[in-house]
């Protein structure tokens, strides 16, 4: 595990995006692993930026997204769907057919996810994979349980997860109960991944999850056992 420690957002989002222009400038067909939330914002403001000034294309890239809401048309101002085309896909050149995110509207949630999985497998391993993490140490949705599935599935959220959430929604009750996520074992699959959090109030899971016993109970922690693990933290979310 390699951990790097900033000062400022600034200077982790910079660094973050960094390392996934300089993957793209040594590999233009990467299959990148994208995320969302707060987190990753200033990452994609960043990718943007770079883009605008020609130092990198997503031209010939291909991105999964870990998750979206069961429920929520892709329209829907809160779904991940919108996040993605408001704060990347709309500033970037990566082509339409080569974004990838679950459909949380399709009629057969279940099918969507056997179709998500063939897509995977089809792109072959995901160079990099962008991940926030949740503060029971939920990665993409998957929750802490007594054991955790593999493939992409229908996740029922927890209680805090969906509280947390809330933030994003006019209501709590609005929240979508489920999601479509990647499951742990498509995350560990990825060739590298870049695990990111920022915040005093992280700073408690991230200990629990770097630091502490491998459990399902705490899926994040399973990064533990990647071997090209990346760590970004600002200054107090590494306490
Ligand atoms: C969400 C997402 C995760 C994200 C996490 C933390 O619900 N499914 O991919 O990493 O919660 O979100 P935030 O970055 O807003 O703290």
């Amino acid at each position: 595990m390699n951990k790097l420690v900033f000062k400022t957002e600034k200077a982790l989002d910079e660094a973050a995006a960094g390392i996934i222009a300089a993957l793209l400038q040594t590999k233009p067909d990467a299959v990148l692993g994208f995320a969302t939330g707060s987190t990753p914002l200033g990452i994609y403001g960043e990718l943007v930026r770079l883009h605008a000034e020609g130092k990198i294309s997503f031209r010939e890239a291909t991105a999964f997204n870990l998750d979206e809401y069961v429920g929520l048309p892709r329209h829907h101002p809160q779904s991940f769907h919108a996040y993605m085309q408001k704060h990347l896909y709309d500033h970037i050149d990566i082509l339409p057919q080569n974004r990838h995110i679950p459909d949380g509207s399709a009629p057969d949630p279940e099918a969507e996810c056997l179709r998500y999985d063939e897509l995977l497998r089809q792109a072959g391993r995901i160079d990099l994979q962008l991940l926030g993490i949740g503060h029971n140490g939920h990665i993409g949705f998957n929750e802490p349980a007594p054991g955790l599935i593999g493939g992409t599935h229908v996740a029922e959220l927890s209680e805090q997860t969906r509280q947390a959430n809330a933030r994003f929604f006019p209501s709590f009750e609005e929240v979508p109960k489920f999601a479509i996520t990647m499951g742990v074992g498509s995350i560990l699959q990825a060739r590298r991944i870049l695990l990111v959090a920022k915040g005093a109030d992280k700073a408690g899971i991230v200990r629990r999850a770097l630091c502490g016993p491998i459990t399902t109970q705490v899926p994040a922690s399973l990064l533990q056992t990647h071997p090209r693990l990346t760590v970004l933290l600002t200054e107090d979310a590494a306490g």
